[in-house]
């Protein structure tokens, strides 16, 4: 009798390559030791993702005459959760959650479930990582107690299949992919094949029976080892958990939707009662500023459709090393060391013998071109010693030579800055040029930055 060999391949597991033979190197993504012999699966799910998610209707049909519910989202209650989402949870979506372990991901579903629990939805919280004692502990500092909230420790896939048939719940939150195994794959659970796999027969029960999924997965510094990344086209929305560990502030964003806006931002502050929703981010990233110093400028920033306000700081300080240091948190430091020679050209010191610091303050990330102004400001009060008016913020992109460049969406940018009662605003020409407001702050547009130096 002739046993039937079991076919494999290689895997990159940082990039999911596939390979028929091993090899040291990965020829796609360059990285050394990362490929591992998987089975290969005839049968497998993730290669069939796409069949039986259509439910009755397997024949074509115009497309007017399909029907849709009007009401088929779940509103959570959390209304930033709820805005990021695009207005609820759509009835047999997926989501795919990344973050940095310890960030509060487990603490925002759990938060949500209940909510969802409390309006009388049947939710199930499938942990893989705590004991459903830890997380009944955790339950009830957080004080999410509702009878609907249904919760299983579980590893095995094939089991946890099993349970959701038989519970039937509206809504399941996988915590977290990675700890998550199918018996049909003999890898580790965490290696790309498992992961795939996993989340490929998540998305098909979620499809097939209308129940939305939350799958939660951790992503690591060094880019995500058989991380979330290689999920992220096969799920319906990604989101992005993230927020400096020393801060309380954590900001959940829409990386990818196909059901509403993928560059919407909401806001949470971690208390000892867990994640609190932040209705007014400007208000809480500038109250603690300290007023006439140098070096500090505030920004209206655009998140998504929302305006926050920011405080860019910036210390400019002699150097005692051969090369001087361009360090900055918050904004991308290739940014700040183009910035800074652009600078370099306008003010009559040198910077190459001085260090540079950027800090955007309250541990929030910016990474639009509109803050550059902020950021050539910030440097060149630091430089000359002279705080800008405090009741001034500053909006532009700056190019090579110095120029500023209209930015979109300025009236409400403007609109926030007033709200919080901010008199003037320096913006670019262009943009001064164009716009129609009448809110009581005054506009002063400048088109190089030389221009704008005459503020300080
Ligand atoms: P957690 O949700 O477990 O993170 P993740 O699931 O993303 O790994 O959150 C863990 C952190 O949050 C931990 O450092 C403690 C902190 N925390 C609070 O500050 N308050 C709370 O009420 C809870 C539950 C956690
Ligand atoms: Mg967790």
């Amino acid at each position: 009798m002739r046993t039937e060999k079991k076919k494999t391949h290689f895997i990159c597991q940082l990039c999911g390559y596939h390979s028929s033979k091993w090899m040291g190197k990965c020829p796609n993504c360059n990285e050394w030791n990362t490929l591992v012999e998987e089975e290969i699966l005839s049968n497998a799910a993730s290669r069939n993702t796409l069949t039986g998610i259509g439910g009755e209707g397997d024949v074509p049909q115009s497309i007017s005459e399909i029907e849709t519910d009007e009401d088929s989202r779940i509103k959570t209650g959390i209304g930033e959760f709820d805005r990021v989402l695009g207005g609820g949870i759509v009835f047999g979506s997926v989501v795919l959650i990344g973050g940095d372990p310890g960030i509060g991901k487990s603490t925002l579903l759990l938060q949500a479930l209940n909510k969802i629990a409390s309006s009388d939805y049947k939710v199930l919280y499938i942990s893989g990582e705590e004991s459903i004692r830890q997380t009944k502990m955790r339950a009830e500092r957080l004080s999410v107690l509702s009878a609907q909230l249904f919760v299983l420790a579980e590893n095995s896939l094939e089991k946890i299949i099993k349970e959701v048939h038989a519970l039937k719940p509206k809504v399941v939150v996988i915590d977290s992919i990675q700890t998550m195994y199918t018996l049909e794959l003999q890898s580790a659970p965490g290696s790309i094949g498992q992961v795939r796999e996993s989340a490929a027969r998540l998305i098909m029960l979620s499809k097939s029976n209308e129940i939305s999924t939350f799958i939660i997965g951790h992503v690591t510094k060094e880019g995500a080892i058989a991380g979330p990344r290689v999920l992220e086209h096969m799920v319906d929305t990604v989101l992005y958990f993230e927020g400096d560990r020393g801060h309380p502030y954590r900001i959940l964003r829409t990386v990818k939707n196909r059901f509403g806006s993928s560059n919407e931002i909401g806001v949470f502050e971690m208390k000892d009662f867990g994640l609190s929703e932040v209705f007014n981010p400007s208000e809480i990233f500038l109250n603690q500023r300290s007023i006439d110093v140098s070096g500090s400028v505030v920004v209206p920033c655009m998140e998504g459709s929302r305006p926050i306000l920011v405080e860019i700081q910036a210390l400019v300080s002699p150097t005692n090393l051969g090369v001087p240091r361009r360090t900055s948190i918050g904004v991308d430091h290739h940014r700040v060391s183009l910035l800074a020679a652009v600078l370099e050209r306008q003010l009559d010191t040198h910077l190459y013998n001085k260090d540079i610091f950027l800090n955007v303050a309250g541990g929030i990330r910016v990474d639009e071109p509109a803050v550059d102004l902020g950021i050539v400001v910030a440097i060149a009060s630091s430089v000359l010693n002279q705080p800008v008016d405090t009741k001034t913020v500053f909006i532009g992109e700056v190019g090579l030579t110095g120029e500023v460049r209209g930015v979109s969406q300025i009236e409400v940018r403007l609109k926030e800055a007033s709200k919080l009662g901010f008199k003037s605003c320096v913006l670019p020409e262009v943009n001064r040029e164009r716009i129609n407001t009448d809110l009581p702050i005054e506009l002063s547009g400048v088109s190089s930055v030389k221009e704008v130096l005459k503020f300080l």
